[in-house]
């Protein structure tokens, strides 16, 4: 399958979307959205795929939703058209996803990058929520999930002033996992995915579902979904597999069922 936005590659376990459209530093239009949602949708249908890694070129990440196309555009009509409702398809991916970002990510393209679970930085990133510039406000969930990554006076600060933070900034304030060499960050972000791709994807979808409700609920309801979830994965043969491999000293051979 080929895309118009996005270049879809599949390398072992691992499902790589790289954004392509360099001529407008990767913005964020509605066919953009489309080719992502469809690309990670089926990597997500495909069980011989363990993670997907998200990335864009060496100058941007993305550079936001397309203001060229938004700009226009009313109020009524941006709540009526597709991008709440496809953007939620692919935050919603049970497969993990490691977005790997060099150069820009602002507006869109940081909601996006915090829209997967694990964000690599290169150390030329650059990350915020400008749209305050724009006569806007965040609205692919930067105001809620930069909160949640950053703290209040942080996300405040970043959203009220349009403010770009570098690398070292983002990885101090929480919003990134890990800062590596730009030369490094495809080659760190294969490590990554491939890693998760190694674990029993039972468990691995279970981890991402718990840590994605630890984003929404009080502790006590989080707790009793990670006891569920957790005592669940005692039925797998995986389990049995995992633990017997730990005692045997050897690498466990995961058949996910
Ligand atoms: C459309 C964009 C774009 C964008 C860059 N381009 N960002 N086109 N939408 N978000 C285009 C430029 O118009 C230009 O094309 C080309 O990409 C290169 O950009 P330059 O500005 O010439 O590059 P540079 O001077 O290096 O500046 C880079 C930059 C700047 C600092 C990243 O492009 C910039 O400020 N971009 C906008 C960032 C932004 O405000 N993002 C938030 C968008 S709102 P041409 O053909 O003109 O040369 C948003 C809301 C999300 O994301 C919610 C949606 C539901």
């Amino acid at each position: 399958m080929t895309y118009e936005t996005i270049i879809v590659e599949t390398r072992g376990r691992v499902g790589w979307i790289t954004l392509n459209r360099p001529e407008a530093l990767n913005a964020l239009n509605t066919q953009v959205m489309l080719d992502i949602v469809a690309a990670s949708t089926a990597f997500d249908a495909d069980d011989t795929i363990g993670a997907i890694v998200l990335t864009g070129s060496e100058r941007a990440f993305a550079a936001g939703a397309d203001i060229k196309e938004m700009e226009s555009k009313s109020g009524l009509e941006m709540i009526m058209g597709e991008h709440f409702g496809q953007w939620q398809r692919f935050a919603d991916l049970r497969t993990p996803v490691i977005a790997a970002v060099s150069g820009y990510a602002l507006g869109g393209g940081c909601e996006l990058a915090m829209m997967c679970d694990i964000i690599l930085a290169a150390d030329t990133a650059k990350f915020g929520q400008p749209e305050i510039n724009l006569g806007v406000i965040p609205g692919m969930g930067g105001s809620q999930r930069l909160l949640r990554a950053v703290g209040y006076y942080k996300a405040a600060e970043l959203i009220l002033t349009g403010r770009m933070m570098d690398a070292s900034e983002a990885e101090r304030s929480g919003l990134v996992s890990r800062v590596v060499p730009a030369a490094d960050l495809l080659d760190e972000a294969a490590k990554v995915a491939e890693a998760i791709a190694s674990k029993s994807l039972p468990s691995v979808y279970a981890a991402k579902a718990a840590l994605d409700v630890a984003m929404e609920t009080p502790l006590a309801e989080g707790l009793r979904f990670e006891k569920h979830a957790f005592a669940a994965l005692f039925s797998t043969d995986d389990q049995k597999e995992g633990m017997a491999a730990f005692r045997e000293k050897r690498t466990p051979d995961f058949t996910n069922r």
